[in-house]
């Protein structure tokens, strides 16, 4: 009888699962985007939700929630219950440099369930067009003939506008005054109207300015030039040939979250990312997207594993 009983249970137990990641989803899912709505992390969230709601069947709302760098926002999404109901969009700095910089971190990058990388996005040093330094060499100059004067715009400490200015300043040797804000949307507006000198900051932000011309981009710090950005140099061609660092936006969901719940999440992201449209918005913003094998869901829980060990040395070299 007890047999009996627990073989029933069993396979209800084994029934259970499957139905519920079958008629999942059955309400809206909330993307939690942990940054200012304009910027970089919300422009790539939006992209790719759009298109995964369509193969849902259900819309992903996305909900902006800034502070601390990202970690308010992604320390709710992985608190949430693990339904598929709340997933959220982290990135570089979230799940890579944030270990290394917040010893009380409530959330742990490489525990979180990874549903898949939606785009790498190289940085860019850029500068308001009232900032005085035409070129990087220019801007090297001033910043260490005036290191009382030089104002640098970040996301929060920890972000990858924080994170990858760390590394700039500590390859120049320099200490900017640094201006926190909840995301490079807002800041870019405060470098445009000249509030604020410079940042480093990631190409989906700024292609269209820099293309408009209301913004300085001095270079980028990837091995080759941007199709997006043809015009603008690498830093190796600028003089700053050790100055390489790209950065990246995946989905995770929290712990605990089904199996065949990130299964189908994984599917409607690279259902979105294979779609010519949604193709052309990131490419066109310099979004570099990820190959078939860069898409799966071990993929990028190896990935998280490693940028969090590669941030953690290069934040403590930087110091
Ligand atoms: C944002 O979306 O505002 C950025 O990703 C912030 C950052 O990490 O620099």
């Amino acid at each position: 009888m007890k047999k009996m009983l627990s073989a029933v249970l069993a396979l209800t137990g084994l029934l259970v699962l499957p139905a519920m990641a079958q008629t999942y989803p059955s309400k809206p899912v909330t993307m939690i985007v942990p940054f200012a709505a304009g910027g970089p992390t919300d422009i790539i969230a939006r992209f790719v939700s759009e298109h995964m709601s369509r193969t849902l069947g259900q819309q992903i709302v996305v909900e902006n929630v800034a502070g601390a760098g990202g970690t308010t926002g992604i320390t709710r999404a992985a608190q949430s219950a693990p339904d598929g109901y709340t997933i959220m969009m982290g990135h570089m700095g979230t799940h890579g440099a944030a270990p290394a910089l917040y010893p009380g971190l409530k959330y742990d990058p490489t525990a979180l369930v990874p549903v898949g990388i939606a785009a790498s996005t190289p940085i860019l040093i850029v500068a308001s067009k009232k900032f005085a330094p035409n070129t990087l060499q220019e801007f090297v100059a001033y910043a260490k003939a005036n290191p009382d004067k030089l104002n640098q715009a970040h996301a929060g400490i920890g972000s990858v506008s924080h994170s990858t200015c760390v590394m700039l300043n500590g390859q120049l040797g320099i200490k900017p005054t640094a201006v926190p804000y909840t995301g490079t949307g807002p800041a870019l507006n405060d470098m445009i109207s000249g509030q604020v000198d410079f940042m480093c900051d990631q190409i989906v932000n700024l292609a269209e300015q820099i293309r408009g011309g209301a913004v300085r981009a001095y270079a980028i710090a990837s091995p080759e030039r941007s199709p997006a950005l043809p015009d603008v140099p690498t830093t190796k061609e600028a003089g700053l040939p050790d100055y390489q660092v790209i950065a990246w936006n995946a989905i995770f969901a929290p712990v605990g979250t089904a199996p065949e719940i990130t299964a189908r999440l994984n599917d409607a992201l690279r259902k979105a990312l294979a779609d010519e449209g949604a193709r052309n918005r990131l490419l066109n913003l310099g979004a570099v997207l990820p190959t078939d094998s860069e898409q799966t869901q071990a993929f990028l829980g190896d990935f998280v594993k490693a940028e969090v060990a590669r941030w953690n040395k290069a934040l403590a070299a930087a110091k």
